[in-house]
């Protein structure tokens, strides 16, 4: 028996516990295809654990996804009504905590528009999928920038006056997010449009000193990579040429905030949010989470597209094979997205979002009846 590979499987609220299990589902088809050990190491908590409970989640969970996982899959957090007292949503603290205590320094947000996607940039459902229009990866800078927990209000006489965010970029954050923004376009074909491997650096570096430090070094680390195309937006810029071009994108590099907005702007490209997945990826770990969030609305009726978070567990498995350089990962990684492509293809297993009826289990099993089909 090889090595056992320990991941951390955190459903967490509302649709993000029904949804884990169709990827957990794919996870151990291709864990029989290709032979893989895997140990789940469950862990409960969110908000609505909070509730329950009064903490997001057991003493030690931390410890075990730092000390013992050797990935991480989260669902969702968050549910309406559950605070913290410090006014934070419940469930935060376990997906911040993780992202700045792993030092997952790199959010990795794909955004393709998938065979057979109808998607509603106009408002209508309709068919408007063409071969290679959208396929770009979103690399936002995940541990510092505007999120960086350096903040304070002034109150005075019980009146808050100002209130301070602070934007900091480091020399070390930006440049080891642009380095593995390279590294990843060095794997891909490049973008659809020219098949040009290129890395956009999008920033405000017309006014913000942070971003003239991010852009300076991007322009030292690409003169590593001459097969890379250079290529630089200001985000308002950027904002409108992803809608109106989105075939020209490959990889995009960008700070914290600015890539938090414009992947979940570049998610709609793809036709769904549920149809979003994405990587926090640091030096020694690494978590993997559908972009959306916990659809309190839809939580417990079976109709969240699940096809976010299969995806992400494809994601997952391909971090694995990069990391303990194990080819078998890769493969199994392509094969949960050939399967996806094979369902939508089909088009008869489709949640409500992709303007189907089928139920949130159908679509995980349907996945999975793919990925045996493709071998
Ligand atoms: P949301 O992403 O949970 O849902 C917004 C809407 O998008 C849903 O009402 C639904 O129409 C659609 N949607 C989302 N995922 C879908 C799926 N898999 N299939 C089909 N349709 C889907 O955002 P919302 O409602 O603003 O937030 C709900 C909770 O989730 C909040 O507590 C929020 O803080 C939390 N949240 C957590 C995130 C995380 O865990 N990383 C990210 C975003 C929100
Ligand atoms: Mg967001």
């Amino acid at each position: 028996m090889g090595k056992t590979y320990k991941l951390a499987i955190i459903p967490g609220d509302g649709i993000g516990k029904e949804i884990v299990p169709q990827a957990i589902k794919v996870l151990n088809k291709v864990s029989e295809l290709y032979s893989f050990n895997f140990e789940y190491l469950d862990i409960s908590g969110g908000a609505q654990y909070y509730l329950e409970t009064g903490r997001e989640w057991d003493e030690g969970s931390f410890e075990i996804c730092r000390d013992e996982a050797d990935a991480i899959l989260l669902g969702a957090v968050g549910w309406p009504g559950a605070s913290l007292p410090d006014g934070n949503i419940a469930g935060a603290g376990i997906v911040f905590g993780l992202r700045f205590g792993l030092d997952l320094y790199a959010n990795v947000r794909p955004t393709k528009l998938y065979p057979g996607i109808k998607h509603k940039i106009h408002g209508n459902l309709k068919q408007v999928w063409e071969e290679g229009l959208v396929d770009l990866v979103t690399i936002r800078e995940n541990t510092e920038g505007l999120y960086t927990p350096i903040r304070g209000s002034l109150n005075r006489g019980g009146v808050e006056e100002v209130a301070i965010d602070t934007r900091i970029i480091t020399e070390k954050g930006s440049k080891r997010v642009i380095n593995f923004a390279f590294n990843l376009a060095m794997r891909r074909d490049g973008a659809p449009k020219d098949k040009q491997k290129r890395v956009t650096c999008v920033d405000k570096s017309n006014v913000l000193q942070g971003d003239r430090l991010f852009r300076k070094i991007y322009n030292s680390i690409a003169k590593n990579y001459p097969a890379i195309a250079t290529d630089y937006a200001y985000i308002d810029a950027y904002l409108q040429w992803l809608i109106r071009d989105p075939d020209y994108f490959d990889v995009i590099v960008t700070s914290n905030m600015f890539g938090d907005i414009s992947s979940d702007l570049a998610a709609v490209l793809g036709g769904s949010l549920g149809m979003a997945p994405s990587g926090n990826i640091g030096d020694n770990h690494a978590l993997f989470e559908s972009v959306h969030g916990s659809a309190p609305k839809h939580a417990g009726l079976n109709k969240a597209n699940p096809i976010a978070t299969i995806l992400s567990a494809g994601m997952m498995l391909d971090y694995l094979g990069l990391k303990y350089n194990d080819t078998k990962f890769i493969e199994a990684s392509k094969s949960v997205e050939t399967a996806v492509t094979k369902l939508l293809l089909d088009s008869k297993t489709l949640t409500y979002d992709l303007g189907g009826t089928a139920s949130c289990s159908d679509v995980g099993d349907a996945v999975t009846k793919f990925i045996s089909n493709s071998d």
